[in-house]
């Protein structure tokens, strides 16, 4: 017997300002042809003016909260990814923990990046499998509208913000991947490649939070051969194929590394969730989110073998293996 974290709810929040390509090409010189043929991205929801990463983390919360059927008051746990925090200190997941009524729980927030849903899930998992908690809250949540410099066409075009969410319990397995629940999660990082991607801020540095910066060829380059390696590495890990993986919900970061990745480890194309198109890059949320809305409409389901996969700054990359 082993204890496995399984997904008991989901949910997901995106801001109601939609804002597209061509409301873009009205204040940047750029076009609706030359960001959805580079990127797949045709529009991205803005948080509102006021509207903090813990309001709309908290909006997916409670979505999750409801499917599980759970109150607030029973979570152990809240991880929350995201590079986009309310403040420097404290951890916006402690503001989760206060609206959803959390009080027994401890919450913390993981900074990997566009990778910081995986790092968030693998530290609940670990927890939830040493018996240190029951039931957790793993929250992707970003408002990178807030760290985008709008004037910079090569990166401002490709952001978006959002959250998503999942309750996860421990439940008892046989210890196959036949079991329901995370079956394995595979964490890398490489201060190396710090350069090609980063926000140029922080409180240790220049005191405000800084404007991303991406030098983008080269981190296509390195996303593709990554993202391929570490879906080798799980579907190995778990003596699976690639044929036995049901839905592959990639980290949405563009329509041409999706697809670059998807030919390079032989998946099935019609497997691959793809949210980009209308959410573009939501770094941390792009998971949950992509989750949420396949979980929703019916396509995931009950049993199904699920691959999540997700690069970033750092660099950070990262994959989990999960049976909805
Ligand atoms: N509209 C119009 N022209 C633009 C825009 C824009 N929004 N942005 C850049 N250009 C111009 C450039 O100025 C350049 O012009 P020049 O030739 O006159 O100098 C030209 O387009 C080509 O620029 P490149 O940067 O070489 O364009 P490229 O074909 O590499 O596409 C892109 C850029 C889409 C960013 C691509 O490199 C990419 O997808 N990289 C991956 C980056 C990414 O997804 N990062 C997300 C975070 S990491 C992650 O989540 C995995």
């Amino acid at each position: 017997m082993v204890i496995r974290s399984v997904v008991q709810g989901w949910g997901a929040y995106l801001p109601e300002k939609i804002l597209t390509n061509d409301d873009l090409a009205k204040v940047l010189d750029t076009s609706d042809e030359w960001i959805s043929e580079r990127t797949g991205i045709r529009q991205r929801h803005i948080a509102a003016d006021g509207e903090m990463t813990s309001d709309i983390a908290t909006r997916a919360a409670e979505q999750a909260l409801d499917r599980a059927g759970i109150d607030g008051s029973e979570i152990d746990l809240i991880v929350l990814g995201t590079a986009t925090p309310d403040e420097t200190f404290p951890a916006s997941a402690t503001r989760v923990q206060m609206r959803i009524g959390a009080h027994g729980a401890w919450a913390f927030d993981v900074q990997a990046a566009c990778s910081g849903f995986i790092y968030a899930l693998a530290m609940a998992d670990n927890f939830l499998r040493l018996g240190q908690a029951k039931t957790a809250l793993v929250i992707g949540a970003e408002t990178f509208s807030r760290i985008l410099d709008w004037n910079d066409r090569a990166t401002c075009v490709l952001f978006g913000d959002g959250a998503g969410a999942v309750v996860l319990k421990a439940e008892e397995g046989e210890g196959t991947s036949a079991d329901r629940g995370i079956l394995s999660t595979h964490l890398h990082s490489d201060g190396r490649q710090h350069d090609l991607l980063f926000a140029d801020g922080g409180p240790s540095s220049n005191q405000v939070s800084g404007f991303v910066r991406m030098r983008g060829r080269e981190v296509f380059r390195h996303a593709v051969t990554r993202l391929a390696s570490v879906i080798d590495e799980a579907m190995a890990f778990n003596g699976l194929t690639i044929e036995d993986v049901d839905w592959l919900v990639p980290h949405q970061a563009n329509k041409r590394i999706l697809d670059s990745t998807v030919r390079k480890t032989g998946l099935a194309p019609e497997k691959m969730v793809v949210t980009v198109d209308r959410h573009a890059n939501t770094s941390a949320a792009s998971i949950p989110l992509a989750l949420n809305e396949a979980a929703s409409d019916g396509r995931i389901k009950k049993g199904d073998l699920i691959l999540m996969e997700a690069m970033g700054a750092g660099f950070t990359w990262a994959a989990a293996a999960l049976r909805w």
